[in-house]
C-alpha cells in the first residue's frame, strides 16, 4: 500500500510537472500595428525571396484565395489541419505580432498567445534559420496588404486536438536552434546545408516519417516518402534516379522544372519548383553540393552510359506497333501505350525517355498512377512539358495493366506488387 502510495504521488508529480513545463510559454504582448515604411527595401526584398525558398506563399494561401490569408487545407495522417492568415491585419492575421513574436513562431513552433502550432508548419525545419534571415521575412510579410480571413477549424480527432500534446512532440523531435555551419565543409556545402535543412524544408517530404508523424534521423534522412499521394523520391544514395544526378542537372530542375537526364517536376514538387523559380544561381549550386554530398557517385559515368543505351534500346520506333499483344496484364498494357502514349514517348520525341524518370523506376507507384490519371500540370518555367490526363477514358483495370506494362518494360527494377489494389484506392468511384 505505501508503496502504491508513492508510486501515485511520483506519478502526480510527473503530470504537475510536464503539466506546468509544458504550460511555460506565456503570451507576447501584442504590438501596434507598424507602419510599412518603417521596414527598408534592401531588407523586403531579400525577404521576399526567403519566403520564395520557404514556400510560405504556398502553404499560407488557399486555392483562388487572397495571398498569405491562409485557409489550405493540409491532409495528415491525425486528420486536416489548415494553415493560418499571416497577412499583418491585426484581428485574424499576424498584425500584432513583435518580431519577437515571430521569431518564437519559427524557432519553436509557438505561437503569440503562447499556444503550440502543430508541426504541418514545418517549425521543425525553420528553427535553423537565422536571426537576420527571420528579421527579413518578417519585413516582407508585415509590407504586404493585410487581409481579413478568420482560422477555418481543423478536424483533428482527440488527442490530437490537444495543442499541448505538441510540446511532448518537440521534447522528443524538435532540436530548436539556428542552424551552425560544419567547419569541416566548405560554404558552399554549409549553404546549401542551411537552405536544405531549414528555409526550403526539402525533408518534410523527402524523408521517412516515423508513427508520430517526426522524420527519422540518420541514414533514413532523405530516403523518400509518399505523402497526400505522391512519392517524394530519395535524394540520398537510395535515389532511384537510373541516370545518377549531377550539380548541373539538379540546378536544371530546381530552377527549370524540367532536366533531360530526368524529366519534369510534378505533382507536389510543382509548387516548391514555382516558388524556387527566384533563387539565385549561387543557392542553387549550394542546394546541388548538399544534395549531393548524400549521393552515390561512384562509377557515375559508366551508369548514365549504362542508363542511356537501355533507355535508347527499350524505346519505342517513330510509327509505334505493338509487338506482341499475348493476354497477360502487360500485353493488354503495352496495346494501351501503343494506342495513347507512344506517340508522344516514342524515340526522337522531344520529352525526356521514360526508361531515365524516377517515376518509373522508383519504388512506389503513386507517381505514374496520377500522372496517368491527372495529367502533369508542369511548373511554369516549363509550361510546354503538360501531360492530358488520360483517366477519364481508361478503366482501373486498364489503368493497372498500363502502369504494370510501363514499370516492366521502361525499368529494370521488380515490379510493383500492388498496382490494381492502389489504383482501385486511388480512384474509388471508377470501375
Ligand atoms: C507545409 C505548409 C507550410 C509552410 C511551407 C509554411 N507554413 Fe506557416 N503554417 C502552416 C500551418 C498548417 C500553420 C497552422 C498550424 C496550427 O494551426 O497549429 C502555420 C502557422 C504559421 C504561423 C503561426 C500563425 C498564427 O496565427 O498562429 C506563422 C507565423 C507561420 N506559419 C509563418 C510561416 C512562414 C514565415 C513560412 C515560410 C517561411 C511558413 N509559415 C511556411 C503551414 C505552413
Ligand atoms: C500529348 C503528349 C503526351 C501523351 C499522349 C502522353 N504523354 Fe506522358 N508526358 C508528356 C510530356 C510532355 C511529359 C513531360 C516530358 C519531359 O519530362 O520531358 C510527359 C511525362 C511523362 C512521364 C514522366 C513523368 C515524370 O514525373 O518525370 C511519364 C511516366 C509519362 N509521361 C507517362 C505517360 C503514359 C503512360 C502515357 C499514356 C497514358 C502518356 N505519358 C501519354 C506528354 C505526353
Ligand atoms: C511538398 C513536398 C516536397 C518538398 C517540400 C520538396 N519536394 Fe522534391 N519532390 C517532391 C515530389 C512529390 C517529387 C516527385 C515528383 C516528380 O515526379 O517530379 C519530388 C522530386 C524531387 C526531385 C527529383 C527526384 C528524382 O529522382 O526524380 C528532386 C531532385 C527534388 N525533389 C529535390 C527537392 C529539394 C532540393 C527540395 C527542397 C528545396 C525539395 N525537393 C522539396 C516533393 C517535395
Amino acid at each position: 500500500m505505501r508503496y502504491l502510495i508513492s508510486i501515485l504521488l511520483v506519478l502526480l508529480l510527473v503530470v504537475i510537472g510536464f503539466y506546468a513545463w509544458a504550460n511555460r510559454y506565456s503570451e507576447i504582448a501584442a504590438i501596434k500595428p507598424i507602419a510599412p515604411s518603417a521596414f527598408d527595401k534592401t531588407t523586403i526584398n531579400k525577404g521576399a525571396s526567403l519566403v520564395a525558398i520557404g514556400d510560405c506563399a504556398f502553404c499560407h494561401t488557399k486555392p483562388g484565395g487572397k495571398s498569405f490569408a491562409g485557409g489550405r487545407k493540409l491532409d495528415t495522417p491525425f486528420g486536416a489541419i489548415f494553415s493560418t492568415n499571416i497577412t499583418p491585419e491585426t484581428s485574424t492575421g499576424i498584425g500584432t505580432w513583435s518580431l519577437l513574436a515571430f521569431t518564437r513562431a519559427l524557432r519553436k513552433g509557438v505561437d503569440r498567445s503562447g499556444s503550440y502550432l502543430y508541426p504541418a508548419f514545418p517549425y521543425d525545419h525553420f528553427t535553423k534559420i537565422k536571426d537576420d534571415d527571420i528579421a527579413a521575412i518578417y519585413a516582407y510579410l508585415m509590407t504586404r496588404p493585410p487581409v481579413t480571413a478568420p482560422r477555418s477549424e481543423n478536424a483533428l480527432s482527440f488527442p490530437f486536438n490537444v495543442r499541448t500534446l505538441v510540446s511532448g512532440w518537440n521534447l522528443l523531435f524538435l532540436r530548436a536552434g539556428a542552424y551552425t555551419p560544419d567547419p569541416s565543409r566548405d560554404d558552399q556545402w554549409n549553404r546549401g546545408a542551411y537552405l536544405v535543412q531549414g528555409l526550403g524544408h526539402c525533408g518534410a517530404c523527402h524523408t521517412p516519417r516515423n508513427i508520430f508523424g517526426a522524420e527519422r534521423r540518420s541514414s533514413a534522412r532523405y530516403a523518400g516518402e509518399t505523402l497526400e499521394g505522391w512519392h517524394a523520391p530519395a535524394l540520398n544514395a537510395a535515389s532511384p534516379a537510373a541516370v545518377p544526378w549531377t550539380a548541373n542537372a539538379i540546378v536544371n530542375f530546381l530552377l527549370d522544372g524540367w532536366d533531360g537526364d530526368h524529366g519534369v517536376a510534378a505533382g507536389a514538387m510543382t509548387a516548391v519548383v514555382d516558388s524556387l523559380g527566384t533563387l539565385s544561381e549561387d543557392d542553387a549550386n549550394a542546394i546541388a553540393t548538399y544534395v549531393l554530398s548524400f549521393q552515390d557517385q561512384s562509377q557515375a559515368a559508366e551508369r548514365t552510359k549504362a542508363a542511356k543505351s537501355f533507355a535508347q534500346k527499350v524505346a519505342f520506333g517513330p510509327s509505334p506497333s505493338a509487338q506482341t499483344t499475348p493476354d497477360t496484364a502487360e500485353g493488354r498494357g503495352e496495346a494501351t501505350f501503343v494506342r495513347i502514349c507512344a506517340n508522344c514517348h516514342r524515340a526522337g520525341a522531344r520529352s525526356a525517355p521514360l526508361a531515365l524518370s524516377s517515376t518509373v523506376s522508383g519504388p512506389d507507384p503513386h507517381n505514374l498512377i496520377r500522372i496517368i490519371d491527372k495529367g502533369i500540370q508542369p511548373p511554369q518555367n516549363a509550361l510546354d512539358r503538360s501531360m492530358p490526363a488520360f483517366g477519364g477514358g481508361l478503366s482501373n483495370r486498364e489503368l493497372a495493366d498500363l502502369v504494370t506494362f510501363v514499370r516492366s518494360h521502361f525499368s529494370k527494377k521488380p515490379s510493383w506488387s500492388n498496382v490494381a489494389d492502389l489504383v482501385a484506392e486511388m480512384r474509388p468511384s471508377r470501375q
